[in-house]
């Protein structure tokens, strides 16, 4: 047996493994719930050797759905004390248990992928998915656009990227009065020096007191929240999203009006995020209009969005001569950068192979290439990790871990290429 064969081998039996019925845990121990955007992620995996469990995990998280469209980031379905803060905290009243934020929309770019592997199957499937997602994506636009169309997170949770330097002013201008006593659990699983730090945690649970406070109602959350960004991963996701959406509504004959003006004010949006002053995309507090300064590696999701920009495509191969194992989080070359601390330098696979999909699509063949050789160095070298230091690749953070397990199988593994 290669040594493709054992990570192929190993790749699926951490699906299997990380699979509680019906729905994946991104890993066992740090992360014992249905996480939304590593689901999405899971299910692109599974599609690669079960695509009806690909359809279940997409089918389990919608399940969660709260009736604004609103699709939880958090779906805690089974009680598990060993995660904090968990449902007595959040105190949500969604169907299922849950959080009461979302994270970035992918779950439409994911089914569409599993889709085209086998169409017929799905196709009624994807039916009753498609006005779930069309929901979704539309609570977005109506809760979370800011007055340039961009869309806004309301805790750095919600960007998927917990710690990245672009939250640190609106954080600091924040207060975490009354907090409380609180004990973490990540902590427990993961050296604290590749997690967030007290200072942030504080104001991430401050945010949920104050979202549990209001009853999760986006009208108070508008007026009241402190934290409001626009964020460039929330925002080319939902675009691609939408343009999948669209794609996959047209083919099944459905209902499709209203997506492309969405889209047209996405691609709006999205635009809106460049920050000439750093010559690239970038975050913005949508309080107070100002940029927050940073690259990141969630500004290279613009050609997941079908966005070109010549600029950026020079940050690229800044990123990719600065470090041998790219993209960095946070370029290396920045004060703020922290090779293994979470989102604040380190290399995610999933992040990516989102840059890699997104450079292939528009004809970026060289650089997809590229970026999904230095991936599977990665993952080859160091394990299935949730993600790596971005100076000396070593692995970091939790192990066997699901999304990193599912980039192999649908993006690495040239067995299973379908491109
Ligand atoms: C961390 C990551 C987030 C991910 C979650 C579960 O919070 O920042 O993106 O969804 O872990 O893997």
């Amino acid at each position: 047996m290669n040594a493709q064969t054992n990570h192929n081998r190993e790749a699926r039996n951490i699906l299997i493994q990380n699979d509680r019925g019906g729905y994946t845990v991104p890993t066992a121990g740090l992360y014992p719930y249905q996480w939304n955007w590593d689901s999405a992620i899971a299910a692109f995996g599974f599609a690669t050797f079960d695509i009806s469990r690909a359809w279940q995990e997409l089918e389990t998280l919608f399940s969660g759905q709260w009736e604004d469209g609103m699709v939880p980031h958090i779906i805690f379905h089974k009680p598990d004390p060993s995660y904090f803060p968990g449902p007595d905290v959040w105190h949500c009243s969604g169907p299922i248990a849950s959080t009461g934020i979302t994270q970035p929309p992918v779950a439409a770019t994911m089914a569409r992928k599993v889709y085209e592997q086998d169409k017929a199957a799905a196709a009624p499937i994807l039916k009753k998915l498609f006005p779930k997602i069309l929901a979704w994506h539309r609570w977005f636009i109506q809760w979370r656009s800011d007055d340039q169309n961009a869309i806004c997170i309301t805790h750095p949770w919600e960007s998927g990227r917990d710690n990245a330097p672009e939250w640190d002013a609106a954080l600091k201008n924040m207060t975490a009065e009354g907090v409380g006593e609180y004990t973490r659990r990540d902590t427990s699983h993961v050296d604290p020096s590749m997690r967030p730090t007290k200072f942030d945690y504080d104001r991430y649970i401050w945010l949920v007191q104050q979202g549990a406070s209001l009853n999760w109602d986006q009208q108070k959350l508008l007026e009241q929240n402190p934290f409001r960004m626009a964020d460039p991963t929330t925002t080319f996701l939902l675009l691609r999203a939408h343009k999948d959406l669209l794609a996959l509504g047209t083919e099944l004959g459905l209902d499709v009006s209203g997506i492309q003006d969405d889209i047209a004010l996405l691609t709006k949006g999205a635009e809106s995020l460049w920050n000439p002053e750093i010559g690239s995309y970038d975050a913005r507090n949508a309080h107070t209009g100002a940029f927050a300064g940073c690259q990141s590696s969630a500004s290279f999701l613009c050609w997941f969005a079908g966005i070109e920009n010549a600029t950026q495509l020079e940050k690229l191969d800044e990123a990719f001569g600065n470090t041998n194992h790219p993209i960095a989080s946070h370029p290396t070359t920045s004060e703020h950068y922290d090779s293994r601390r979470y989102w604040r330098g380190p290399t995610w696979a999933f992040m990516n192979m989102m840059i890699g999909i997104g450079l292939a699509d528009q004809g970026h063949k060289e650089q997809a290439e590229r970026l999904r050789a230095a991936t599977a160095d990665l993952i080859r070298s160091f394990g299935f990790a949730e993600y790596f230091d971005s100076t000396t690749g070593e692995a970091a953070g939790g192990q066997s871990f699901t999304w990193t397990a599912a980039v192999w199988l649908a993006w690495i593994n040239p067995n299973e290429r379908r491109d």
